[in-house]
């Protein structure tokens, strides 16, 4: 690793807030954001002059690079959106209103309690206009760990599903799945399978081939080190078929056409593109291949144990697993004596460490948790981080701590 040489923008203070977005970014992305904007300009596949060419081929080596981190059959596999949210509407609702088309049985939809809020809303919304029906499961309440074999029974009771949607690591308690065991009991049930990866792309190897999940949601801006306004949909080969579009508009082809075209990614792909950030997002994933996503996991679990052993016996409450192999390097704490944002406050006015209090996005995980309303401090590693940073956040936790 070479976490300091190449980081851009670096500051005094401590950025613990990866798992929101990462910073800094990589040298490069900001300067391709630049070059899109003030040497380019066009808009990619929007004309045949060369600045517009020049922009589609930057796009295109940008969705090249994403195929080949997911190791995906083709980049045309991947579809650009604005946000991992954005890619789980896209996917969630066009499964949905796919399936419940014709007027057959209403749609079933299986997922878990310990979702982010980007798939308990769109799905909650679906179920409140009747579009379809949802079966929560609940998560071991120690680890976080979704039981594969509950998965099973719950898609048998039901006759099946129209999708199964689950996150690969939790944004709270760091647990990562057992997704090739979800994978597995999702093809043996007949169940399409989307993977929420929004903290794992780009810090826990990920290959969409060898799982065979049909849908993978992505954020562009947290793993992949790519700017805010970035993230993607992975669609298996064929797939796209059994979804609708969330957004119909122009695609720069088959302009003769009044319907979205078929092939993807224009299926679901539309409107003028995010140019500046798909450069950026560009250069943020050639920099995680080029490092390798393995060597990223190796230097997020170094962190990872520096901080959970600077914790050592501290009074504190480590939410999900305390094997560090088990976990995301994301670490929901309890400080005890101090609500959440107290504690949060204190890091960043005496310690200078960004931190996040709440519920994170994801209620239910701390309602199972048993850390539902108030939350918890949220202490989230990059690819940046250092060893003594995990140090210090664990130092200052104990301290806060121990009053
Ligand atoms: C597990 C999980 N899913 C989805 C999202 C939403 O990602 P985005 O911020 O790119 O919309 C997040 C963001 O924190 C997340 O942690």
């Amino acid at each position: 690793m070479r976490p300091m040489s190449d980081r851009a923008g670096q500051s005094a203070r401590v950025y613990l807030d990866h798992a929101a977005t990462s910073f800094p970014k990589p040298q490069g992305v900001a300067e391709a954001m630049a070059r899109s904007v003030l040497e380019g300009g066009a808009s990619p596949g929007r004309g045949g002059y060369a600045e517009a060419v020049e922009a589609g081929r930057v796009a295109l080596s940008a969705r090249e690079a994403a195929a080949r981190l997911l190791n995906a059959p083709g980049a045309e596999r991947v579809a650009f959106t604005l946000s991992c949210t954005d890619a789980l509407n896209m996917a969630i609702k066009g499964v949905v209103r796919r399936a419940g088309r014709g007027g057959g049985r209403t749609p079933v939809v299986v997922t878990t309690q310990n979702e982010h809020n980007s798939v308990l809303r769109p799905l909650r919304a679906l179920e409140q206009a009747g579009e379809c029906a949802v079966e929560r499961l609940a998560c071991c309440p120690a680890t976080g760990r979704l039981d594969p074999e509950d998965l099973r029974a719950a898609l048998r009771a039901r006759g099946g599903a129209a999708l199964v949607a689950t996150h690969h690591a939790s944004n709270v308690c760091g647990t990562i799945q057992p997704v090739k065991d979800v994978a597995r009991v999702c093809r043996e049930e007949g169940a399409p399978l989307l993977l929420d990866a929004a903290q794992t792309l780009g810090h826990v190897p990920l290959d969409v081939a060898a799982l065979g999940a049909e849908l993978v949601a992505f954020p562009g801006h947290k793993g992949l080190m790519g700017p805010l306004g970035t993230g993607g949909l992975y669609v298996a080969r064929g797939f796209e078929g059994r979804m609708d579009p969330l957004r119909e508009g122009g695609t720069g082809s088959r302009s003769e056409l009044d319907v979205q075209p078929e092939s993807m990614p224009e299926r679901l792909e539309c409107g003028s593109a995010n140019a500046p950030g798909i450069a950026g997002l560009g250069v943020g994933i050639a920099w995680v291949l080029e490092r390798g996503v393995g060597a990223l996991r190796a230097h997020g679990l170094e962190v990872s144990r520096a901080f959970v052993e600077g914790l050592g016996g501290a009074p504190v409450r480590l939410l999900g697993p305390s094997d560090v192999e088990a976990r995301a390097p994301v670490f929901a704490v309890v400080v005890e004596g101090w609500s959440a944002q107290e504690a949060a406050a204190a890091l960043e006015a005496e310690f200078g460490l960004l931190t996040r209090a709440g519920l994170h996005c994801a209620p239910g995980v701390h309602r199972a948790m048993g850390t539902f309303p108030d939350g918890a401090v949220r202490v989230s590693f990059g690819a940046f981080s250092t060893v003594e940073d995990a140090r210090l956040a664990a130092r200052a936790l104990a301290e806060l701590a121990r009053g």
